[in-house]
């Protein structure tokens, strides 16, 4: 695991190769929260391997359960020696007691009733999967990942897998061969050779081993995938290569031509207002304050945060509620939206919108907060702060201040504004 955020080793290079969001100091802890919008789709191991077997990676059979009833059932189906694996988005598994192994159905039942509800890191295990169990001879590692750092990809390999592979790369780096591969190129033949021959494969496994490679390698380019991980990789007595173990990050950037990937997000763990912001095309993270936050533009909405943070720590240290980017060409219905989302929130006692007349001038935003205010009727409770700026802002204001709504409160200024979300969500 990599220390710095519980994702799984091979992370650690695109984990540190990863530029600053914005400067660093108070708007840091805002910005950590935005950080998941970049962050990939991880997958359960479950679906790592289904995707492993669409590409021809060997994987062993395997079912989900969510009972110990349903973990039985899959064990007879499958027969003979079974593996109960939790499935959690997180690695160490087996050391935490998530992975056992299984001599008949009954034991797979018990097995799976200790292991279901079980905490392991702060995820509790909803599912297992009932995996066929292997015979291993060995066990080896492989990841293949995208390295920010370098524009590039990088493989990682080595013929001591299994659950100390951590302990491996720090102590001994040099038994984890790591070996750049070409984006343009990707893992051919010839890149997978040379990453089994680094790995300390012998001649006679490289065969065997080069092609699962491969493969690997593909799942990764045609699954526009930013990490693949196995570990372990296996070999059995007979001399086969498995895949027992997968971790799968998919890059959300390709959800456009990977229709398929909607399916694979876990919706169970995702916010109910962020999930809602996602329906309308919203730029939209929750956070954990009480000024809900309306801008237009990334850049202005985090200097937004910045500034409401400064100023609650005048007002009982009232912090933003979210992050939200209502974008350039905003229309009133996106306003009504945006609005709609953040005051679906009850954590959020006043709402600041913040917004610079660009292409879309202030008049037409100002049109927008009126009609949005119109559209959302009873729902709009909380006391808005707007601060125009920008194209036509005397019109804009004339708008609103002609509106007379009672929830709003016009401001001159974003430091003002941001003074006065904060002072009326103390208050209130
Ligand atoms: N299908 C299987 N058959 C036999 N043994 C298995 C099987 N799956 C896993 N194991 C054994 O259990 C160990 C741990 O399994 P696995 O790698 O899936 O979990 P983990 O490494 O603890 O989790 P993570 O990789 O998330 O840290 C493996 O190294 C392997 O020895
Ligand atoms: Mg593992």
């Amino acid at each position: 695991m990599c220390a710095g955020c519980e994702r799984p080793l091979s992370h650690r290079t695109d984990h540190t190769g990863e530029p600053p969001l914005m400067r660093p100091g108070r708007v840091h802890q805002y910005s950590a929260p935005l950080r998941r919008r970049r962050t990939p789709v991880d997958l359960f191991e479950y679906q790592a391997r289904e995707l492993f077997a669409k590409h021809g990676v060997p994987v062993l059979k395997g079912i989900v359960a969510t009972t110990p009833e349903e973990a039985k059932a899959a064990a007879e189906e499958i027969g003979g020696l079974t593996v109960i694996k939790a499935q959690v988005k997180t690695g160490g598994r087996g050391k935490a007691g998530g992975v056992k192994l299984a001599k008949s159905p009954e034991e797979a039942y018990e097995h799976a009733k200790a292991i279901l509800g079980m905490d392991i890191k702060g995820h509790t295990v909803h599912r297992v999967l009932v995996a066929d169990g292997a015979d291993i001879a060995e066990e080896y590692y492989f990841s293949l990942l995208l390295d920010r750092a370098n524009r590039s990809y990088l493989a990682m390999c080595s013929v001591e897998g299994g659950m100390e592979i951590e302990q491996l790369a720090a102590e001994r780096p040099e038994a984890l061969a790591k070996i750049e591969v070409d984006p343009l190129v990707g893992l051919d033949q010839a890149k997978a050779e040379e990453i089994a021959k680094a790995a300390g494969f012998s001649a006679e496994l490289q065969e065997k081993v080069v092609p699962v490679l491969v493969k690997l390698g593909e799942v990764y380019t045609k699954e526009d995938a930013t990490l693949v991980e196995v570990n372990p990789l296996v070999l059995t007595p007979e001399g086969t290569i498995l895949a027992l173990d997968g971790k799968v990050s998919l890059d959300d950037n390709a959800e456009f031509r990977q229709p398929e990937h909607e399916a694979l997000v876990d919706k169970s763990a995702e916010n109910p207002l962020e999930a809602k912001a996602k329906q309308f095309d919203l730029n939209y993270v929750k956070l954990d304050g009480e000024v809900g936050i309306v801008g237009n533009g990334a850049g202005l909405v985090m200097s937004t945060l910045d500034v409401v943070a400064y100023a609650g720590e005048n007002h009982g240290n009232v912090k933003p509620a979210n992050f939200l980017d209502i974008g350039g060409g905003a229309s009133a219905e996106v306003m009504a939206a945006g609005l709609e989302i953040i005051l679906g929130d009850e954590q959020v006692k006043s709402v600041f919108v913040n917004v610079f007349g660009g292409i879309t001038a202030c008049d037409a935003v100002a049109d927008g907060i009126v009609k949005a205010l119109e559209i959302l009727g009873d729902a709009a409770t909380k006391p808005l702060v707007v601060r125009l700026d920008g194209n036509n802002v005397a019109e804009g204001r004339r708008i609103l201040s002609e509106a007379n709504h009672p929830l709003v409160v016009l401001a001159e200024t974003m430091d003002s504004g941001a003074d006065k979300a904060a002072e009326l969500a103390h208050k209130a």
